[in-house]
Parts: structure tokens; C-alpha cells; sequence
């Protein structure tokens, strides 16, 4: 302990000196003394023999909710809820600027960029100041607070460094947050942690953690404790966890907010100071009560609820009311003072207690026995795959920018901002009201039709370089998921170019919606690519709102797209004589597949058999009652009626569709609820894409679908999913690691997890795993051995008095809102670790990071194009290594690109695959002449070797490892600048480029 404390003393002055030969120490607004009393040295003195109270005022501004962001921001619509944030921040600086004691913390950046752009000078000069000497903290500092179980691992980092990135362009180094501040979201994802670890942060705080789970650590006093937020990562990314006492609320009587209306403290009347010495006994003894539970002599009070401060004077002169007199009265046993997280968990730190351990994560949130937060998991399913979608075609911009040599713009800004709204908790959540979800969904298709501007002109750019003058349109087809696409239906002859967004060449079958009857495609070679017409189901036609007269998908199989690169393919339809209608079903056949055996049950459920392994699953398509009476499922819970499921009726139809490159199985089960199963000739997967819409609740019946794969696995009580598609946690059907769970009243929603991307279970007598990756964030369990279920969408006829007061009921085009999407079956031989590893890792990067389909119709023959055009282009000198993936290429200040490379895989997950391995930078990228490298931390906003964490003593029997030392500057040797990724780590780094 004492070694260790010492050597990390000796680090901290060895790299101090670094930091200040490289420049590293921001420089403050000239007129300010640089009195930085921002971070741990401002901290306010505890007293070490007394109780000390951090009072920490704070705002809980949710980026939207029951308003909109704007809503919300102006402080209109007052009657849905009374909450103006541009009061919160104006009054509280009033109130800061008063008395230096004071104190406030700031948490979403999207709000504070939003404010500080509208005032002026001086009022600018003065918040610096304020976050220059502490009293303004900025804490959690990403563009808003994300939810932790449907966000993907990939956008919180955005959202983060975004946010951190405008906080230090704007304020400087004093404005890097510290602190994780998740008091909102509904549960914690291991993988957010370990974000925040690597983001240099020295804790994160939150409240909603499962009641029984808190209920135990108050008792045990194990509320604070230290997370190991990755196996693989290690000791590096242990982070203080500190699960608060009262929700994120003051204590009860002690809001003085004006949407309280608890009484004020009343020093002057008779009466008044009666009552106030009445409160402060009061008080004192809620500061022993919360006291007992926790380890030190420190506690922390969240003064402060969702949009309070509208105010502030009205809150902050009661509550240096209660420091004095509490000072006054019981000043000899307690101290109390306004404080901060940071200097919160600094006074922890400096308590030297050796910590408890935490391995797993806080999924599922519960608030009692019939309350289980895993309905959002799968609510509002359409919004979570649009914001899905945003990320593929924001990294997809992000990365031809920077391709093509063009500088950030405010087209990118735009998209970043509106996809960092997104992961607000209760954005991609569903959790919002509808008119809220409209505005999101409203800004998504805004930022994406700006998106298209960057990719259109960067493609051009990139295919024309030889042939100035020529501009085409490259436009994206954004209504593939309904199988339209308005410039492939209205077209003869167009030019597909195919963005390859992954970091390994691709293979990948195109669909695309057609009229005609046989088309041509040619490569960028002007070889011809077999292709193959499928019809478009029925079902899909009639979905409500779809305008499209395709009635076909041309579908070929694009091979070896080159990664960061992109391919295009010459598409013509055929004319006149003998062109003969492909599509016809495939008569005298009971099943598919090439590998598999594809049937259809007399009950509607399709047997799916592995011909090579001994694996076999029977999907079904089923549903849950949500109920309509009290303890119903709403946009939160899910409450299924007696925990039954039930399996529709069939009354639907089928036929199999056979040809050389994909056979499929059009199956429709009743009027609302259909799937397309098929196998593509050179993939080894199965895909389900499943159709679920109009639901009907006109029989009184809230539904929430859910599709079932039974196997025969053994899977002994366990299953896995991942954690914000990034590592995967191990659960055990019944049982939480940490306490012991009665799941009585509600066994299936209390083994309900999200599954952000994937979801396994293992037979590992047989050395069997099967695994189902989605394409957007849903909610899934293993129920029974053998089985994977997962929810797919749900329409509901109550509210589940959570706040939203709406009921999840989502309709377009006069019907229940119809959602579609797809399911990759992977079924794998354990024996072979890195072919299954692989296997599934192409897949998921399959649905996350698909090649972008860009339509350019035109009137010219292939020759005529590819004359005036490069039908191919590499963005990589040379491949990277399987196991490496560019997890960012995006432009940053002028004259720098940020870069950051992942290994993906964990360290037991493969074999060769999970070896460290080593990257080249010098000459990956076809055009960028890297000048500088410099690394920093995970949120591009300090220099590795700048950062510090405090260091928590746990209880363990570990052998510490060494401290490495960090060193920033990426060197050349030998004409190399090499990268070395270990399993699963990210590494950031901003380029200097000539
Ligand atoms: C304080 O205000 C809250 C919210 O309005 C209310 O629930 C609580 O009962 C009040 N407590 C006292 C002691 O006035
Ligand atoms: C933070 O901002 C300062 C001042 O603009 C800048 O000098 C510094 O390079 C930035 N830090 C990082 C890591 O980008
Ligand atoms: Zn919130």
C-alpha cells in the first residue's frame, strides 16, 4: 500500500516535468490572474475529526423528455413541465457571483454550448472565472447524459469527446470533467466504466441501482466501491464507484427550490428561528443517519432534482442558511459545505480505506419487486435503429472527410451534436413523449441530409480527381429498410457505389428495391456480377406509408470491398426480348439452405438445422401481455402479464424462394407479424428479418412480441450478452453475482438484459455457442435451457406512472407503427476459438458498420462512366492486421485528424486473434502525410502523459502491475511509427498532418 502510494508519487513529478517541456499547461484568458483553483487543489478543507457534509448543488437537465431539447431550453410549454434551462444557467451565475463559497456543477454540455453562445463578454469573462477557480465545475461533460444498456460503446466516446472537446476549446483545462455523473440512467454497463476510466475520470456517481442491491450495500456500507470495469483491460480501468445515498435529490424538507415549496429557513421572526432550529436538528440527524452507512467521515448531499435552479437565489441563499447554523449548532461533530464530486471522492481518496470489488454491472435496474426497468430495452424500436443507422453513416462521413482532404465543417458539427442527443437517456431510451421522439427523429433525418452533402461531394471528389468538372449526385437510399428507394426504382441505368466504413476488406450481398425485371451489373472492372431477383414480400408493400413501386430486390453479392474505401458497380436494367421473370417461387420444395435445412412447422415455426454441427433451433414468433390494468408494462417496465408468454395463432402462409445466390423463406404468420429467413450462398450465417406492425390493440390486449430460438444447447442456466457492443458479461438465469435475488413476482422481467449487439449461449459439454446479433438495441433473456428470446416490439395500454404519462402507443400513417429489422444467426464450433470469434465479429460489424449504398442514376454506358471515373479506391496503403479495427477517422482542429484504433477482440475470446498485436501508422492511410502523432486519452482531450487517476486501495490479492509510463509522442524507428494494441484496447491519437 505504502509502496505503492510513493511510486506513484515519483511518477506524478516525472511526468509533471514532461508535461511542461511539451508545452502541455493550458493558458487562461490573459485578463484572468490564472488563479486555477479548478481541480483538486481548490477543494475545500475537510476537518478530519468531524463528520463533513459536501453539499453539492446541481440541475438535472435531461436533453429532452416530457419537452423537447428546445422546449426545454427557452422554457416554453410550462404547462407539460416547469423547467427553462436558460434560468438555470442565467440564476445561478447571479447566485455564484455573491459569495465564493458557493459552488455548482454543470453536467450537459448541449445545454451549457447552447447558453454560452448567447451571452455576451463579460458574462463569458465571469463563467470562465467561475470554472477557472472551481466553483463552476463541469462534471460528466459529454454532449448529454447517455443511457448505459441500449447505447453503442462507439457513440458514447463520440458524444464524450465532443462534448469535452468544445468544453476545452471554450474554458481550457479547467473544464476537463473529472467525474462520471450517470445519476439518471436506468442502470450501468460495465463498459461505461471502463469509458470513463480510460477517459482519466477518478469516479463515477450514480443512484438507480437495483433496490435490493442498495439496500444491501447501505447496509454492509459497500455503496463506495471500486469497479474493475474490464477483465481485459486490467487494473488501469478500475474506477471509483459511488452510488448515492437519497436518489439525486436533496433530503427531504431541505429543497428549496421553488418546485418544492418546502418551507424556508426564516432566521428573522420569532417563530422563524424557532422553526429553523427545529430543521437543523432535523437535518443533523439525516446527516447521521446517512452517515452510518457509508465508510469515511465524509458524505455527500445532492442538493439539487430535475431542473432546479430556475431560481437559484431562492435555493442558494436557504442553503447557506443551513451551513451557518448547522456550523453554529453542531459545529463541534460536523462540518458542512458546499463541495463538488470531485472534491467529494478527493476526501475518499485521502481516507486511505482499502475498497471493496465489483466485476459485474448493475443490469437489470429495479425500483421493487414488480418493477423491472428492461421494457426500454426495446421500446420505441424504429428510433433505436434510425439512431443506429445515424452512427454507421456519421462514421461513414467522419471517414470520407477526412479521405478526401476536407476540413471539419458545420454540417459534421451538426450530425456529431444530434447524434450526442440521441444517447441522452431518454432519447434512444424510448422513453420520451412522442412529440419528443419526433423532434429527435426530426433532427436524426436533418443531420443525415447533411451528412449526405459531406459524403456526395466527397465521393465526387474522390472519383473525379482525374476529370475536374464532373459532379454527380451520390445520394443515399435511406428507405432500405421499408425496400424502397426512390432513385434505383426511377432508374434505368445507375452507378452503385458501395462505402466500405470497416476496417478490413468486405464482402457483402446488396439489395437493392427495383421495377425491372433482369438487370446487368458490372464491376469496377466491367466484369459481370451474377445477380438474382427476389420479390418484396407482400407484407412489406402494405406497410402504411410506404410510397414505392419496386416490387423486387436485385441482389448480388459485392466482393472485397476495400476497407475505408469504396467500389462501384455499373447497374443496367435488361430490355425487351428474352428477358424472363426470375421471380418465381420454388415449387416441390419443403426446405433451404446450403449448409442448413431451412423447414417450415404445421404451427408456423421454422426449423433451422446446421448440417455440419450438431445444432438445431425452432424459432418461434410469440408474445408477452403488457397488461391494461395496475402493474401493466409502460415505456419503461416491462410487466408481462403472469410472466406468460404466448404464441400466436398461425394463420399465415409460406413459400421458399431458390436461386444461386440466396434462398429464402417468405413466411407471414398472422396479419401483423411476418419474417424473411434466408442463407446467402458464401455466408455461413442465418438471417432473420423480421416484420412486426400494425400491432393490434383494438382487442384490449397490449402486445409485446417477442421472436424465441429453442435449441438443443445445454446451456445450463447461463447465457451472455454485451455490454454496449463491446465485451460480453456471463448471466445466470435466477441469480445476480453480488446478492441473493428472490425473482418470485416477476420472473421474466427480472432475467430480461440488454442486448446492444449480441447474444450467445454456450453448450459447453459440446463446444457449442450460438449467437444472435441485432441491428439495433433490444431487450432479451434465456428463459429456459436452450433458449434465446429477444423483444422486438411492443405497443401498450398504460402508462407505467414513471413520469412520461404517455402510454407507448406509437402509430404513423393512421396504424400501429410498424417496425422491421434483422437477426445474424451464428452457430460455431468451439473447438475452433478464432474461426468463431471471427465468424461473429464480421458479422456484428456487419449490422453495425455496413457498407453505405450510393445511388447515382445516370444515362451512360460503364465504359462512358468509368472513363471519367475511379470505380475503386483504397483508403489503406495495406491491410490492417484481422484483429484491428479504425474505431475513429475523423477530421479535428486544422491541420489534424483524429484517429483511434481498437483491438477487438478479449483476451480469451480467441486465440491468434487475441494476441497483441502491432500497427504501422506511418503509411496506412492512402492520403494523409502524417507530420506528428501525439496520443491521448480515450476523449482526444489530454495527453496521455498528462493523465493522473487517483489511485484506491482494494481489497485483493492480486500482484499489483507496474505503472507504466506513458509516453505521448509517438516516435519514428526505423521509418516505422508503430501502434501496439493489446486485446481489447483503444488507443487515441490526433494527428498532425503535412
Ligand atoms: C418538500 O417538498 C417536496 C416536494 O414538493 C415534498 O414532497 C415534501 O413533502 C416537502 N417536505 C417538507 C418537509 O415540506
Ligand atoms: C485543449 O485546449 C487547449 C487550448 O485551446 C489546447 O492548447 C490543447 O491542445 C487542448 N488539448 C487537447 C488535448 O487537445
Ligand atoms: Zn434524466
Amino acid at each position: 500500500m505504502a509502496v505503492q502510494h510513493s511510486l506513484f508519487r515519483v511518477l506524478l513529478t516525472l511526468c509533471y516535468g514532461l508535461a511542461v517541456i511539451q508545452g502541455g499547461i493550458v493558458r487562461i484568458n490573459d485578463e484572468e490572474k490564472p488563479a486555477l483553483t479548478c481541480g483538486y487543489a481548490g477543494c475545500p478543507k475537510t476537518q478530519p475529526d468531524k463528520l463533513n457534509v459536501h453539499l453539492v448543488p446541481h440541475s438535472h437537465d435531461d436533453v429532452g423528455w416530457l419537452k423537447t431539447i428546445d422546449q426545454y431550453f427557452y422554457g416554453s410549454r410550462q404547462e407539460i413541465q416547469i423547467a427553462n434551462v436558460q434560468s438555470i444557467i442565467d440564476t445561478v451565475i447571479q447566485s455564484l457571483r455573491k459569495d465564493p463559497q458557493r459552488r455548482f456543477i454543470y453536467v450537459e454540455t448541449a445545454y451549457l454550448w447552447k447558453w454560452w453562445n448567447l451571452q455576451d463578454a463579460e458574462v463569458q469573462r465571469e463563467v470562465r472565472k467561475f470554472i477557472n477557480e472551481g466553483r463552476l465545475e463541469i462534471i460528466g461533460g459529454a454532449w448529454s447524459m447517455n443511457d448505459e444498456a441500449t447505447t453503442h460503446y462507439q457513440s458514447i466516446i463520440d458524444q464524450s469527446t465532443w462534448g469535452f472537446r468544445r468544453l476545452n476549446d471554450t474554458f481550457g483545462e479547467c473544464a476537463r470533467p473529472k467525474i462520471g455523473w450517470q445519476i439518471d440512467s436506468f442502470g450501468h454497463s460495465r463498459e461505461q466504466a471502463s469509458i470513463f476510466a480510460q477517459f482519466g475520470f477518478d469516479a463515477i456517481f450514480f443512484a438507480r441501482l437495483d433496490w435490493e442491491d442498495k439496500a444491501h450495500r447501505l447496509n454492509e456500507k459497500t455503496a463506495e466501491f471500486v469497479w474493475k470495469s474490464s477483465p481485459n483491460l486490467g487494473e488501469k480501468v478500475n474506477l471509483f464507484s459511488v452510488a448515492l445515498y437519497n436518489h439525486y435529490s436533496a433530503p427531504s424538507g431541505f429543497c428549496f427550490d421553488i418546485l418544492c415549496r418546502n418551507r424556508t429557513l426564516d432566521d428573522q421572526s420569532e417563530n422563524g428561528s424557532k422553526y429553523t432550529e427545529r430543521k437543523i436538528k432535523d437535518f443533523y440527524s439525516y446527516i447521521l443517519r446517512q452517515a452510518s452507512h457509508y465508510q469515511t467521515n465524509n458524505i455527500i448531499l445532492t442538493m439539487g432534482d430535475d431542473f432546479h435552479y430556475q431560481q437559484a437565489e431562492n435555493y442558494f441563499s436557504n442553503m447557506d442558511k443551513l451551513i451557518r447554523y448547522t456550523n453554529e449548532l453542531y459545529g463541534k461533530e460536523v462540518n458542512v459545505f458546499y463541495s463538488t464530486p470531485s472534491c467529494y471522492a478527493k476526501s475518499l481518496n485521502e481516507a486511505n480505506k482499502t475498497w471493496t470489488t465489483k466485476s459485474d454491472d448493475f443490469f437489470p435496474y429495479s425500483h421493487n419487486e414488480r418493477s423491472f426497468w428492461t421494457g426500454y430495452y426495446t421500446s420505441r424500436p424504429t428510433l433505436k435503429y434510425f439512431e443506429r443507422l445515424g452512427n454507421n453513416f456519421l462514421q461513414v462521413a467522419k471517414q470520407l472527410k477526412v479521405l478526401s482532404n476536407q476540413t471539419d465543417d458545420e454540417d459534421l458539427q451538426f450530425f456529431r451534436e444530434v447524434m450526442g442527443v440521441m444517447q441522452h437517456h431518454d432519447a434512444i431510451t424510448g422513453t420520451e413523449k412522442q412529440h419528443v421522439a419526433d423532434d429527435y427523429a426530426k433532427f436524426l433525418h436533418e443531420a443525415i441530409t447533411r451528412g449526405e452533402n459531406i459524403t456526395s461531394k466527397s465521393i465526387s471528389q474522390l472519383s473525379t480527381q482525374e476529370h475536374p468538372g464532373k459532379q454527380e449526385a451520390f445520394k443515399s437510399c435511406l428507405l432500405l429498410n421499408i425496400s424502397a428507394c426512390e432513385p434505383t426504382e426511377n432508374s434505368t441505368i445507375f452507378i452503385l457505389t458501395l462505402y466500405n466504413p470497416q476496417s478490413q476488406p468486405t464482402s457483402t450481398y446488396v439489395r437493392l428495391p427495383v421495377v425491372g425485371k433482369g438487370y446487368s451489373v458490372k464491376d469496377h472492372l466491367g466484369i459481370d456480377v451474377p445477380n438474382q431477383l427476389l420479390p418484396i414480400p407482400g407484407s412489406v408493400s402494405k406497410i402504411p406509408g410506404r410510397n414505392s413501386s419496386a416490387s423486387r430486390e436485385l441482389v448480388f453479392r459485392a466482393a472485397d470491398i476495400p476497407p475505408l474505401g469504396y467500389q462501384s458497380y455499373h447497374i443496367s436494367e435488361k430490355v425487351g426480348e428474352n428477358v424472363t421473370d426470375e421471380v418465381t417461387p420454388a415449387a416441390e420444395v419443403s426446405s433451404i439452405g446450403r449448409n442448413h435445412n431451412i423447414s417450415v412447422h404445421d404451427n408456423g415455426n421454422v426449423i433451422i438445422e446446421w448440417k455440419n454441427q450438431d445444432l438445431r433451433i425452432i424459432q418461434s414468433m410469440n408474445y408477452y401481455d403488457g397488461g391494461k390494468v395496475f402493474f401493466s408494462s409502460g415505456a419503461y417496465l416491462f410487466r408481462p402479464q403472469n410472466s406468460t408468454l404466448h404464441s400466436f395463432s398461425y394463420n399465415g402462409s409460406f413459400r421458399f424462394y431458390k436461386g444461386a445466390l440466396v434462398e429464402e423463406l417468405h413466411l407471414t404468420i398472422n396479419d401483423y407479424v411476418s419474417e424473411v429467413v434466408r442463407v446467402y450462398d458464401q455466408e455461413d450465417k442465418v438471417e432473420v428479418e423480421w416484420m412486426v406492425g400494425p400491432i393490434p390493440v383494438n382487442d384490449d390486449v397490449a402486445k409485446e412480441v417477442v421472436v424465441k430460438y429453442s435449441s438443443n444447447l445445454e446451456s445450463k442456466g447461463c447465457f451472455y450478452t454485451d455490454s454496449n457492443g463491446r465485451e460480453m458479461l456471463k448471466r445466470v438465469r435466477n441469480s445476480r453475482p453480488t446478492w441473493n435475488i428472490s425473482m418470485l413476482l416477476e420472473p421474466v422481467a427480472a432475467n430480461y438484459y440488454p442486448v446492444t449487439t449480441k447474444m450467445s449461449l454456450v453448450d459447453e459439454g459440446r463446444k457449442l455457442r450460438l449467437s444472435v446479433l441485432n441491428d439495433r438495441a433490444q431487450g432479451g433473456s434465456s428463459i429456459n435451457d436452450g433458449e434465446l428470446e429477444v423483444m422486438l416490439h411492443r405497443r401498450l395500454l398504460r402508462d407505467d406512472r414513471l413520469g412520461v404519462g404517455e402510454v407507448l402507443n406509437e402509430e404513423a400513417f393512421g396504424a400501429g407503427l410498424v417496425a422491421r429489422g434483422v437477426h445474424h444467426l451464428v452457430g460455431s464450433n468451439l473447438t475452433d476459438l478464432d474461426g468463431a470469434a471471427a465468424k461473429e465479429k464480421s458479422a456484428a460489424k456487419g449490422l453495425a458498420m455496413r457498407p453505405w449504398v450510393f445511388i447515382t442514376p445516370v444515362n451512360v454506358t460503364f465504359a462512358e462512366w468509368k472513363n471519367n471515373h475511379r470505380m475503386q479506391f483504397k483508403g489503406l496503403n495495406k491491410n490492417l492486421p484481422r484483429n484491428v479495427h479504425v474505431l475513429t477517422l475523423e477530421p479535428w482542429k486544422e491541420g489534424q485528424v483524429l484517429l483511434r484504433l481498437e483491438h477487438l477482440f478479449e483476451i480469451a475470446e480467441a486465440k491468434d486473434l487475441s494476441k497483441a498485436v502491432e500497427v504501422n501508422l506511418l503509411d496506412l492511410f492512402a492520403n494523409l502525410v502524417i507530420k506528428e502523432v501525439r496520443e491521448t486519452t480515450l476523449g482526444a482531450n489530454q495527453w496521455i502523459e498528462d493523465m493522473h487517476r487517483l489511485k484506491w486501495v482494494i481489497h485483493t490479492n492480486e500482484v499489483h502491475e507496474e505503472l507504466e509510463k506513458q509516453n505521448g509522442t509517438l516516435p519514428v524507428v526505423n521509418g516505422t511509427m508503430v501502434v501496439l494494441l493489446r486485446p481489447m484496447e483503444i488507443r487515441t491519437f490526433i494527428i498532425s498532418i503535412k
